[in-house]
């Protein structure tokens, strides 16, 4: 075979591509409204189930627009902030405590819904509505699935633990939601012991129950991490779905994990509960537990290059969290919709190229911010512009 016959069979293999898989059917947002939230006394915005994409200036009210969206599911939101600092404040005189809306028209894989979230100020308490009916936050994620990456996770692979824990149990919660349940129980019976030990002369009934239950929930939250870790190492893994970015090694270090790997998970419970009844006196010394589940890291590995998540460079770990939350939004029954505020600013262009064609690829409705169109030009129009500017939104060619 001459050298050209030869590229030209190379790139005829290239260009055969795998068969499609099934695409699952995506959530989308089609019409948002704000009520007194952050920068915004009112907005109303339509859209279809393209990529968003949100241009404007710092402070212009971007990212307030995807924390709007963020409130739609249980917990705080993408700032991670209270009731109170979301709603706006406006220049005096006008009375704060009125209280806040975000309400959203959705479509997902059962049809349209309507969501509705806010501060209500009657009760100063959350209020929540599914089509117009009282709900609990927890409700909210069988609606719809979102998914986020802040310019805040930055730093997720050079600080401590903990962000890299509620990272997982985020991703975790989105795939199985009891795990929220199995969590909050962990650590209100982790919170229980030590309030019990702190009394210097605990009821050891008392203790054991609740060491019971911290062994019980405590394993059931490691197997649920460890599920999602799994899945989203071989997803992340998949070269059947070359989406440009690095691949990444997952590992769930911790000592019920090192367990887990070699005993029942019943056998793994009763020797937690052994020990947490054996380390009373140093647990009571330290104050705190000092050892579970709540201590566990999960363990970032840039595969390619074989190198710890946290010594690659900024911009590889900005690829590499990309190309995480790409590989999570495969993972379940139904697409996201993925907020991902200012990824694209430490992206190079190839990236930033690959980014887009993944997004489109998905079918997923994706929110993207930033500082300048330029950044989004591989959209190539398939995608619906907006200019942030002075607490409104403008439509601009894309
Ligand atoms: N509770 C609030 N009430 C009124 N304005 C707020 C509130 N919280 C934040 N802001 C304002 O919103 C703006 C920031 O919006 P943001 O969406 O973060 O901007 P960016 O476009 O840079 O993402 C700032 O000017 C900030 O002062
Ligand atoms: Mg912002």
């Amino acid at each position: 075979m001459t050298s050209l016959e030869e590229v030209a069979a190379i790139r005829a293999r290239c260009v055969v591509e795998a068969p499609a898989a099934p695409r699952p059917a995506a959530h989308a947002v089609t019409r948002l409204q704000l009520t007194r939230f952050r920068s915004y006394e009112r907005l109303d915005l339509g859209v279809d189930a393209r990529p968003v994409v949100l241009v404007g200036a710092n402070g212009a009210g971007k990212t307030n627009i995807l924390e709007a969206l963020s409130w739609l599911q249980p917990g705080r939101g993408l700032r991670g902030a209270t009731l109170a600092d979301a709603e706006r404040r406006a220049p005096s005189p006008a009375p704060l405590a009125q209280g806040w809306a975000v309400a959203a028209q959705a479509t997902g894989p059962d049809g349209a819904v309507r969501l509705g979230s806010g501060l209500d100020a009657a009760t100063g308490r959350r209020a929540v509505r599914i089509d117009g009916e009282v709900a609990g936050p927890m409700a909210l994620s069988r609606h719809m699935r979102l998914a986020w990456l802040t310019p805040a996770m930055d730093r997720l692979f050079l600080e401590g633990p903990g962000g890299r824990r509620e990272f997982l149990d985020r991703l975790t919660i989105a795939l199985e939601p009891d795990h929220a349940v199995r969590l909050a129980a962990y650590e209100k019976a982790m919170r229980e012991r030590r309030a019990l030990l702190e009394t210097g002369a605990p009821d050891g009934d008392w203790l054991a129950a609740a060491e019971a239950r911290m062994a019980q929930d405590g394993v059931a939250v490691t197997l649920a991490r460890l599920r999602t870790v799994a899945a989203l190492d071989g997803a992340s893994r998949d070269r059947a779905f070359p989406h440009g970015f690095p691949s990444a090694e997952l590992c769930l270090v911790g000592g019920l994990e090192a367990r887990l790997a070699q005993e029942d998970p019943s056998e793994v419970e009763g020797e937690f509960r052994s020990r947490l009844a054996a380390s009373r006196a140093r647990d009571a010394a330290a104050g705190r537990t000092l050892e579970g589940p709540h201590r566990s890291d999960l363990r970032v590995t840039h595969a390619e290059k074989a190198m710890p998540a946290g010594e690659a460079s900024t911009g590889e770990q900005k690829a590499l969290l990309v190309g995480l939350v790409l590989a999570f939004a495969r993972l379940g029954r139904t697409m996201p919709v993925m907020l991902l505020d200012e990824a694209a600013a430490h992206l190079d262009p190839q990236r930033r190229r690959a980014l887009c064609e993944a997004i489109l690829a998905l079918g997923m409705q994706a929110w993207l911010t930033g500082t300048d169109a330029a950044l989004f030009s591989a959209f190539e129009g398939r995608a619906q512009l907006f200019t942030v500017e002075d607490g409104a939104l403008a439509p601009r060619a894309a």
